[in-house]
């Protein structure tokens, strides 16, 4: 049994606009959208309550209680629900949250960027390393989840941990870019990372994705950061700096990511879950079969 601090704590940046999807997002928090029948920010929760993480910590805007509202124990809803003997609805609405996971809030008051967000989680972080999940990238995993793979290697490693996958070249400024060399574990140990590289200066084409274990340090450097790429304190630049005095790795993850904070990704996160779904699978196979032929004629 390793005696490094448990991951405990997840914090999840929730105070953004969600702009591409207006004018859905007008009066709901774009983390609501759902995919299939359960709202984005809800697979990101399952993620980290698979990892064992214990708190989550919503970094939201003051109009956004919704999300919190949630993951709230609903007793009128679960009484009339069960009074009716709906069974399956009142079980998917008790399942919302495992019974020994506390969800908190922190409100960004600005938006200042990433780290700027993470940096607002301090006080109820501590010291302790943590995970930050962007519940935007959806991860859809066979076997154990993103961040439990990432927590793993925290574990075995004491390192921080980041989630990369390779992405199109052309595509460099929408992430942090992360260049990497193999280690005598056979992790990739970090070298480089810059957010938002134009293609021609990016060090690499793996991309930074919505995961992150971080060891408290992280919280002083984004303390002393200034603004970086678009204006904004960049948790990347921090990572930057979390290098000159720690080894971080960086973890091309096992699963499917969708970019779900643009309407292309959360299409195809839809079709995905929906082909997974006993229910749904072989009608909207047929249909998907038909639309295709359509397209092919
Ligand atoms: C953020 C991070 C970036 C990362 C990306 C992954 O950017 O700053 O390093 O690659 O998330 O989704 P954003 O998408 O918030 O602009």
């Amino acid at each position: 049994m390793s005696s490094r601090p448990r991951i405990r704590k997840a914090v999840f940046p929730v105070a953004g606009l969600g702009t591409r999807f207006l004018p859905a997002t007008k009066a709901v928090p774009k983390e609501l959208l759902p995919v299939l029948d359960k709202p984005l920010i809800q697979y990101a929760v399952e993620e980290a309550c698979e990892a064992g993480i214990e708190t989550i910590i919503l970094v939201t805007r003051g109009d956004k209680e919704a999300i919190a509202r949630h993951f709230t124990h609903a007793p009128d809803l679960e009484a009339f629900l069960a009074e009716r003997n709906s069974h399956q609805p009142l079980e998917r609405v008790r399942g919302i949250l495992p019974g020994q996971v506390e969800v908190l809030e922190v409100t960004q008051e600005q938006p200042l960027g990433l780290g700027h967000a993470v940096l607002c989680a301090r006080k109820l972080v501590g010291d302790e390393p943590f995970a930050v999940i962007l519940p935007d990238d959806m991860i859809r995993s066979q076997g154990a989840g993103a961040l439990r793979q990432m927590v793993d290697i925290y574990q075995e490693s004491g390192c921080s941990v980041i989630g990369v996958e390779e992405v199109p070249l052309e595509l460099t400024q929408r992430y942090g870019v992360a260049a990497v060399e193999p280690n005598h574990q056979g992790r990739m140990e970090i070298r480089t990372i810059v957010e938002k590289p134009r293609p021609e200066e990016a060090p690499s084409n793996l991309g930074v994705v919505g995961r992150y274990v971080l060891t408290g340090k992280i919280f002083e450097l984004l303390e002393g950061l200034g603004a970086g790429a678009g204006g904004e304190i960049q948790l990347t630049d921090a990572i930057a700096r979390l290098m000159e005095s720690q080894t971080v790795l960086a973890h091309p993850f096992q699963g499917e990511r969708f970019d779900c904070g643009s309407r292309l990704g959360l299409v195809k996160a839809t079709i995905e879950y929906a082909l997974a779904d006993e229910e749904l699978a072989s009608d909207l196979a047929a249909f998907l079969r038909q639309r295709a032929g359509r397209l092919l004629a």
